[in-house]
C-alpha cells in the first residue's frame, strides 16, 4: 500500500512539497488549508499533470481533518511567511498559535505519524509541535538544515565552476541568522573546501548561506524561498518512508547531545525507518562550539518569549 503524507498549508511551500512528493512518487498526498476551495484546486491541477509526467499517486485537496486520518508523515507548512524587511523571529507568535491548532487536529487523525515542521521562526516551530503533539523526540523533527545545506552546496558549486553533485555541505544551529555553516566539514568530491577556497572567499559564501533565504525574500517582494525548501522537504520525507538513513542535518529534539537540553537545533541525524534515528555528535573546534553555542542561545530565547506568551 502507498503511504500517504498529509501536507498542511497548500500555498508555495506546501503545494511544491506535494509537487516534487507526487513527482517522486513517494505516496499518495493529502493537501489540507484553511482557505476553502485552494487545496481542492491545487490538489486537482497536480493530479492533472500525472498522465504527462507519468507518476502514480493519489492527490486530494481538503479543508477537513477526517481525509487525513492514518497518514504515514505529516508536514507542517502552515502560517505566515516573512516580508521584506521581516526577520523570521517576528512571525513567532501569529505562527504559534497556528501550529498549535493544526498538530492539535493532525495528532487526533494521525496518532503514529512521523511529523516534520516548516513553518518559521523553525526551531520555536517545531518545540510547539513537539509540547502539543506529546510525541516523542524519533517523531517529530524540523526542516532547515537540508534547505541551508543545499543553499551553501550551490553556492560553493558555482564558485568553483563544479557540480553540485560533488559538493557536500555541512550546516549546524538554528535557522536563522545564527546557523554555523562548518567549511571544513564541506567537501567537493571529499576535499575540504578549506582546501580548495581563500578564507575570505569561503566567509563569503558562508555570508551568503546565513543571508540565503533574505536574498530571496528580497528579490521576491512577496512570500519567502519555496522550491528549494519544499525539495528539502521531500528529501526527508524520502529518507523516512524508503528507510534510505540518509545523514541530513535537522532540527532534533536534543537530550544533551552538543551539550544542549530540552531544545531544537540543527544537527546531523540519521533519517529513516522509524524517523529520526539517530543524531550524529561530532568533535567541534571552540569557535564552531561557541557559533553553535550562541546559535542554540538563540533558539532558547525564542522558545522563552512563547513560554512568557503562554503559547508553549
Ligand atoms: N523551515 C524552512 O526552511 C522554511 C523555508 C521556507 C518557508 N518556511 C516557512 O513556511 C511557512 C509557509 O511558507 P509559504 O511560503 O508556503 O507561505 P504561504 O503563505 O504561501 O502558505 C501558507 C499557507 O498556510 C495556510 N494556513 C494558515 N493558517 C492555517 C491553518 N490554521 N491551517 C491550515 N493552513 C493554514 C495559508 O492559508 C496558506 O495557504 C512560513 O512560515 C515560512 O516562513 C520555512
Amino acid at each position: 500500500m502507498a503511504a500517504k503524507i498529509t501536507i498542511v498549508g497548500a500555498g508555495n511551500v506546501g503545494a511544491t512539497t506535494a509537487h516534487w512528493a507526487a513527482a517522486k512518487e513517494l505516496g499518495d498526498v493529502v493537501l489540507i488549508d484553511i482557505v476553502e476551495g485552494m487545496p481542492q484546486g491545487k490538489a486537482l491541477d497536480l493530479a492533472e499533470s500525472a498522465p504527462l509526467e507519468g507518476f502514480d499517486c493519489g492527490l486530494v485537496g481538503t479543508n477537513d481533518y477526517a481525509d487525513t486520518a492514518h497518514s504515514d508523515v505529516v508536514v507542517v507548512t502552515a502560517g505566515v511567511p516573512r516580508k521584506p524587511g521581516m526577520s523570521r523571529d517576528d512571525l513567532l507568535h501569529t505562527n504559534a498559535k497556528i501550529v498549535s491548532t493544526v498538530v492539535s487536529n493532525l495528532v487526533r487523525y494521525s496518532p503514529q505519524a512521523y511529523m516534520i515542521v516548516v513553518s518559521n521562526p523553525l526551531d520555536a516551530m517545531v518545540y510547539v509541535a513537539k509540547q502539543v503533539s506529546g510525541w516523542p523526540k524519533h517523531r517529530v523533527m524540523g526542516m532547515a538544515g537540508v534547505l541551508d545545506a543545499a543553499r551553501f552546496r550551490y553556492f560553493i558549486a558555482q564558485e568553483l565552476g563544479v557540480s553540485v553533485q560533488d559538493v557536500h555541505g555541512f550546516v549546524l544551529g538554528g535557522h536563522g541568522d545564527t546557523m554555523v555553516p562548518l567549511p571544513r566539514y564541506s567537501t567537493v568530491a571529499g576535499i575540504p573546501i578549506t582546501e580548495l577556497l581563500a578564507p575570505e572567499r569561503i566567509e563569503a559564501l558562508v555570508q551568503r548561506t546565513r543571508d540565503g533565504g533574505a536574498e530571496v525574500v528580497a528579490l521576491l517582494k512577496s512570500g519567502s524561498a519555496y522550491y528549494a525548501p519544499a525539495a528539502a522537504v521531500a528529501e526527508m520525507v524520502d529518507s523516512i518512508l524508503n528507510d534510505r538513513k540518509r545523514v541530513l542535518p535537522c532540527a532534533a529534539y536534543l537530550q544533551g547531545e552538543y551539550g544542549i537540553k530540552g531544545l531544537f537545533v540543527g544537527v546531523p541525524c540519521i533519517l529513516g525507518e522509524g524517523g529520526l534515528q539517530r543524531v550524529l555528535e561530532i568533535r567541534l573546534s571552540a569557535d564552531e562550539a561557541a557559533a553553535f553555542q550562541g546559535s542554540a542561545d538563540a533558539v532558547r530565547e525564542l522558545v522563552e518569549k512563547l513560554r512568557a506568551g503562554s503559547v508553549a
